[in-house]
């Protein structure tokens, strides 16, 4: 968790980038602590790359500050580079190197690096070390990114979409791993479209939409800011939705799950609500086919601020 006072590795003061017309970063001012992970969680074109790079010095903001461990863009380029550690949304490292001589090119860019066999033995890549990048898995790969980005110690680590298009199983591995890189007292600023990976990993959260920060703070706050109570979702006909909603007026909002397969209302108490709900559910005689809670998720944060799913497809 976030420690109080830990001081502040990173700070943004309103972040603006424009492309042509496109104002693809708007006012975006954010901070992070010495030893938190921080997520900027978003969908595609939302700008959080954009963010990433200015706050990483490959691009310049239009306007607005940056500030890493108290240096300053772009004065002290050199002095920030050896602090951080950067892995691409886009890498394209040299296919036909092997794990072990991509470690060690990177390494041989900074005078103080970590022992590559530590390094590779923190990724669990030991059995790889001979195998070309073009013969490893997609989470396989990501991991050497990970390494080339960790190869000098930083204290802040930048993962831009660490884990887009892997399975879920490569990407819970990873995950495993940037919690330890996080236990080192690394700081993480992570960007990311998928709301699982921000609840895991993320001590806090900003969700951007549009090049606007429009919502920031820890799971809990946000949830609780913007989509108090919990769901109940359950599965029964349309014609029965409809005649229970004539005896209990608050499941008229109740709307259809996007599998199709049954319905999901917010409600403030879901105790009470639950009680009301089966009893009616008896009286009509409803064929119920399912009945669950639910806690509100970031998913709820997300639809509720923009009214729409973060992922698309
Ligand atoms: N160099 C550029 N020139 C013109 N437009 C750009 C450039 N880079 C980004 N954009 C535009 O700026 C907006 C934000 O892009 P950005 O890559 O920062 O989004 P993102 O949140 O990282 O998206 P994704 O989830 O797809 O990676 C998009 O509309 C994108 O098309
Ligand atoms: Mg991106």
């Amino acid at each position: 968790m976030r420690v109080p006072n830990a001081g502040t590795v990173l700070k943004a003061q309103g972040l603006v980038k424009k492309f042509a017309q496109l104002l693809a970063v708007d006012q975006v001012s954010l901070e992070v602590s010495k030893g938190e992970c921080f997520a900027l969680l978003g969908p595609n074109g939302a700008g959080k790359t954009t963010t990433c790079e200015m706050l990483e010095g490959l691009t310049s903001p239009d306007t607005g500050d940056i500030e890493i461990c108290g240096l300053k863009f772009p004065k002290q380029r050199g002095d920030i580079l050896k602090l951080i550690g950067v892995a691409l949304q886009e890498t394209n490292l040299y296919k036909k190197y092997t794990v072990k001589e991509t470690l060690e090119l990177f390494s041989s860019f900074y005078p103080k690096t970590l022992s590559i066999p530590g390094l590779v033995a923190k990724l669990k890549l030991e059995d790889k070390l001979d195998t070309r990048l073009e013969h490893l898995s997609g989470g396989q790969k990501q991991r050497v990114y990970l390494g080339c980005a960790l190869v000098h110690n930083p204290d802040l680590l930048f993962l831009d979409e660490p884990t887009s298009g892997l399975d879920p199983q490569a990407r819970r591995y990873l995950w495993e791993l940037l919690r330890e890189v996080k236990a080192d007292g690394r700081s993480i600023f992570l960007t990311t479209h998928y709301m699982e990976e921000a609840q895991e990993l993320a001590d806090r959260i900003a969700i951007m939409d549009h090049g606007k920060i429009i919502a920031m703070g820890t799971l809990q706050e946000l949830v609780s800011t913007h989509c108090q109570g919990d769901f109940l979702e359950f599965q029964c006909a349309e014609s029965e939705l409809e005649s229970l909603q004539n005896s209990l007026s608050w499941l008229k909002t109740a709307k259809k799950l996007p599998t199709g397969e049954g319905f999901e209302v917010n409600v403030d108490n879901a105790t009470t609500k639950t009680r009301e709900f089966m009893r009616e559910v008896d009286a009509l005689g409803v064929n119920l086919g399912h009945f669950s809670i639910r806690q509100s998720t970031l998913e709820d944060v997300f639809l509720k601020l923009t009214g729409r799913n973060i992922r698309d497809d």
